[in-house]
């Protein structure tokens, strides 16, 4: 699949919100909805690149600069192309710009059991927190939160 990644913006809510929708399993409300969005995409040092398929949004990553560390606040890839390295490549683009900025760390935070932990953990993040039972799933079922982190920039790259 021939992928390219570019940033967005404000102007792009429609592209965002349609991965987004298809993106998150509803059971745990993950998704942002679009207000969330708009005003996150407001601030200073935010960022959001797309992953496109020819004139297709498969992905995105919205991520922000918090004095020298960055998080990745989301990361989305429509259900049928995933598997195909989108989310590694829209990370990689996350830890370049965040470098540009001069993160010397990215960090994350997701719920446990989710299978993008293995592309984390594949990708050289590794757990530096742990909140019990901070998700509650409309089911009633309850995931714990990880904090994961990856040393980015300097000797790290
Ligand atoms: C997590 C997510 C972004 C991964 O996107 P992707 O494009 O499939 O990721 P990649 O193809 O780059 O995956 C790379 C590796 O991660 C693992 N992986 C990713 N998704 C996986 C899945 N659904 N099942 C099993 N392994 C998976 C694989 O080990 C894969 O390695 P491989 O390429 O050697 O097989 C995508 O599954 C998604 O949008 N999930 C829903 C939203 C979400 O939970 N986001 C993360 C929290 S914000």
């Amino acid at each position: 699949m021939n992928v390219t990644l570019r940033e967005g913006d404000e102007g792009d809510i429609g592209a965002l919100m349609d991965v987004m929708e298809n993106a998150f399993d509803p059971l745990f409300g993950e998704a942002w909805n679009a207000g969330q969005c708009l005003g996150i995409l407001s601030l200073p040092d935010v960022w959001l690149t797309f992953a496109e398929a020819g004139d297709r949004t498969v992905g995105f990553a919205l991520s922000r600069l918090l004095v020298d560390e960055a998080e990745l606040l989301l990361l989305a890839v429509e259900p049928d192309v995933r598997c195909h390295g989108v989310g590694r490549a829209l990370i990689e683009r996350a830890v370049a710009i965040a470098v540009s900025k001069g993160a010397h760390r990215l960090l994350l935070e997701v719920r446990d059991g989710n299978q993008a932990l293995d592309l984390y953990q594949g990708s050289g993040f590794s757990e530096i927190g742990r909140r019990r039972d901070y998700y509650r799933g409309s089911d009633g079922t309850t995931r714990d939160a990880l904090t994961l982190a990856r040393p980015i920039g300097d000797r790290f790259g």
